[in-house]
């Protein structure tokens, strides 16, 4: 059955047996009320006949009066016999010895529904009171009182359908109130149910209303916090999956070039195609590489790092000269495919205060954007020192890039050209994206220059240890 049905169910019998356990025992107390002042009225009537010691002319005169009012009056004396209205003797009344007994002691009688008059003759339902006459201590007969039930009934009759009338109003509006309160209820849990239906479908943004007036009212505002939660979770769990998809293209970018370059250099070794004045050279370029390489793994697959976002810098000073032969050993054979010249201007004191891999990292991504946008030119690196600063240019006489594109050149995934998207040109757009983000860790400075169809010229600058 539905919580509707059940609530309204239950609500309509309280509502029902409270009015009918009321009305039954209203009905009675009511009626018994009638029933008492009637057989009262009749008693005082009594009692005024016996006070005043009035004459037979006078009970005469009386009885009249009374049979007006519906009400028949008999007297009898001691021994049972009728003295009025007839006075002959064989007039008994139709009382028990028992009852007669009792008047004897001077009690009242009180009968209700009496089917018979004062002499046993059968008559429809009478109210009857008897009432004993007690003169000087001495019981002399009694006075009894007849009065027909009908018009009490009518009485009662009245009061029932009046209170019918009552009865029946009170039900339609106890209804009519049931009806709206089950609806009120049921209307709220299925706004809950509503709501829970669409977070069990992944949607979090819901928020039911709390007037926190009941229980009701606690359940929402518990529901509202957990959906809250919910959508808590969802965010960070989007987020660390951005931070992971992130991570993996920055991975699979830093690891392309120098694997690619040690693939060359494998290649040029298997095949002996590189001269035995370079070979030394190579095994040390491939050692090197490889180390760093397994730096870098190791680095950034600590999960914590990751999640967070950062990257742990292992800063010191070293002589730069080394790095930069390497930035630029490892753009050589791609230099050489696009027919640049590449070189590289740098003192052999020029150090750096850095974290080594990051350094070359940097550099190679700005060296092999250099060789990607540039053909048959000149890729120049310059490095110097001034004061502690460490500064290196990168410059090329490539295709340039458009004034209103140099500020979105850092963003992610972004190529000025989207033609060049996987032509002999970029690949992801993610380089400048991590250089930026790498030097901003070094609280260096990153700058560019360039003149369309001219040339492009990187400026990087790392601070000295003094300065941060
Ligand atoms: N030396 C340059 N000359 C001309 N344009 C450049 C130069 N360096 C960067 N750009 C422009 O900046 C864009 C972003 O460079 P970025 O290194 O971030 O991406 P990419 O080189 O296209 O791809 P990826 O580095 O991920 O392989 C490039 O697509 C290019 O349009
Ligand atoms: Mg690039």
């Amino acid at each position: 059955m539905k919580y509707f049905y059940q609530q309204l169910f239950g609500f309509v019998s309280v509502v029902l047996l409270t009015i009918a356990a009321c009305g039954i025992l209203f009905y009675n107390v009511m009626s018994n009320n009638v029933y008492t002042q009637r057989s009262q009225q009749l008693q005082s009537y009594a009692k005024g006949l016996i006070a005043t010691d009035m004459s037979d002319a006078d009970i005469y005169k009386l009885g009249t009066i009374l049979r007006e009012e519906n009400v028949s009056i008999a007297m009898f004396d001691e021994n049972n016999a009728m003295t009025y209205p007839s006075s002959s003797l064989d007039t008994n009344s139709a009382l028990t010895e028992d009852e007669l007994n009792h008047l004897k002691n001077g009690a009242a009688i009180n009968l209700k529904e009496v089917q018979m008059n004062f002499t046993g003759e059968a008559v429809d339902n009478l109210i009857t009171v008897y009432y004993p006459i007690i003169k000087n201590g001495q019981y002399k007969g009694y006075v009894a009182l007849a009065s027909p039930m009908s018009r009490i009934q009518t009485e009662v009759r009245e009061l029932r359908n009046s209170m019918f009338i009552a009865f029946g109003a009170a039900i339609i509006i106890g209804i009519m109130m049931s009806f709206v309160f089950a609806n009120y209820q049921t209307r709220r849990i299925n706004k809950l149910r509503k709501a829970t239906h669409k977070i069990s479908e992944g949607d979090f943004d819901v928020k039911l209303p709390v007037e926190s007036r009941d229980e009701f009212d606690d359940l929402m505002k518990d529901f509202n916090n957990m959906a809250r939660s919910l959508r808590e979770s969802e965010k960070e769990v989007e987020r660390q999956e951005n931070v992971r998809r992130q991570f993996m293209m920055d991975v699979a970018h830093e690891m392309r070039t120098p694997l690619t370059t040690m693939n060359g250099l494998l290649d040029g070794l298997k095949y002996n195609m590189v001269p035995e004045s370079r070979r030394g050279r190579s095994l040390e370029l491939i050692s090197s590489e490889t180390q760093r390489l397994i730096r870098l793994v190791n680095e950034n697959l600590d999960y914590e790092k990751i999640r967070s976002n950062q990257i742990v810098l292992v800063q010191h000073r070293f002589a730069g000269i080394g790095a930069i032969q390497t930035v630029v050993e490892q753009i050589r054979e791609l230099a050489k495919v696009k027919n640049n010249i590449l070189r590289y201007e740098c003192d052999t004191d020029f150090s750096v205060y850095a974290d080594y891999d990051r350094f070359v990292q940097i550099l190679v991504n700005i060296t092999k954007n250099a060789n990607q946008f540039t053909d048959n030119g000149e890729i120049l690196v310059k490095a110097w020192n001034e004061g502690k600063k460490a500064i290196v240019e990168i410059s090329d006489t490539g295709i340039g890039i458009d004034e209103r594109e140099i500020k979105e050149i850092w963003e992610r995934f972004y190529k000025a050209d989207v033609s060049r998207k996987s032509t002999k040109y970029g690949e992801s757009g993610l380089g400048l994206a991590i250089v930026k983000s790498l030097v901003d860790s070094h609280h260096g400075k990153i700058s560019v220059k360039s003149e369309v169809g001219k040339g492009t010229t990187f400026r990087v600058v790392f601070p000295g240890e003094s300065e941060l």
